[in-house]
């Protein structure tokens, strides 16, 4: 996600600098961006990444990542003014989960802390089917738990068009928590419909076992237990209260949020 937020900051002209645990990914942007590396896992490693920075997109819910604390302390001290933090949906969420928690614990960091700040709570990204183009480009299958999740997923570039316009202007989103979802409600399994149209073949879809589901997500992503379980709660029983559009993207960027069927036409040679 940080990507996109970069490439819309680009596109505004800003000045951007960029913290990652790997210089290597950040090559893309070659001379455009200052690339620091840093692990957020260690707040005394943020130092050199935050000098002369003044505003900040922040992710705090990863993987390896306890405490929000020490870290938005460090962006404080550091002189930054204004913090956008990525946050999610479940965050509203009428149903209580570890994802609403850790993403809640997250806000109330960020919210103490005496910077100005934008909460943005991202509903669940397209990109999240990404991962099924290697089965989708090999066999036309897509494994995954959860066929009948119903989302207003919403795309990761618009994500990041947000983002942007925050950190371009904070003054109008100041003291704001925004919830980021696209225009329409759609299946995981009419998402895999979209994609068989736009290829023009069939793709099958086959539903992983739980515990398959659960193995991926604890071994592979490193998801703590509980939240590889209220990802699977979640994907098993939709949660009707997140089941809604928010009209807040088109009221930040002025246009209507970007499609299912446009983030995977645009996508499509991945899968083909
Ligand atoms: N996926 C969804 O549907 C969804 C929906 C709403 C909100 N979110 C939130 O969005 C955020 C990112 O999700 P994603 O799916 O985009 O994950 P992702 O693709 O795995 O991206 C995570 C990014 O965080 C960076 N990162 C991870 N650990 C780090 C560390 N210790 N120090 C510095 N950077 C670190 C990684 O950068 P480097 O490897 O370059 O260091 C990577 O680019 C999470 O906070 C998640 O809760 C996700």
């Amino acid at each position: 996600m940080g990507g996109e937020v970069v490439d819309r900051l680009l596109e505004r002209g800003e000045k951007v600098r960029v913290l990652t645990r790997n210089p290597e990914g950040a090559r893309r942007w070659a001379e455009a961006v200052d690339v620091v590396t840093g692990d957020l896992a260690d707040p005394g490693s943020l130092g050199a990444a935050l000098d002369g920075v003044d505003r900040a997109f922040l992710l705090l819910v990863l993987p390896g990542i306890p405490q929000a604390g020490p870290i938005v302390a460090a962006v404080r001290d550091a002189g930054v003014r204004h913090v956008a933090l990525l946050s999610s949906i479940r965050a509203g969420s009428a149903r209580d989960s570890a994802i609403k928690q850790v993403n809640l614990a997250a806000e109330a960091v960020v919210q103490g802390s005496g910077l100005d700040w934008t909460v943005l709570r991202g509903g669940t990204f397209m990109s999240n089917t990404l991962p099924w183009a290697p089965s989708v480009r090999a066999e036309r299958v897509v494994r995954a738990f959860g066929g009948d999740f119903r989302s207003s997923a919403v795309d990761p570039r618009d994500v990041g068009e947000v983002a942007a316009r925050v950190l371009a202007d904070p003054a109008p989103h100041r003291s704001r928590v925004r919830t980021l979802t696209g225009g329409e409600v759609i299946t995981v399994a009419e998402q895999v419909a979209v994609l068989a149209e736009l290829l023009g073949e069939p793709v099958a879809f086959e539903e992983l076992p739980e515990a398959v589901a659960r193995a991926a997500m604890v071994d592979r992503l490193r998801y703590p237990p509980a939240v590889a379980d209220a990802m699977l709660t979640m994907l098993r029983n939709t949660d009707e209260s997140l089941v809604r559009v928010d009209g807040a993207v088109a009221e930040v960027l002025g246009r209507p949020p970007r499609s299912y069927r446009e983030w995977a036409a645009d996508h499509i040679e991945a899968f083909r």
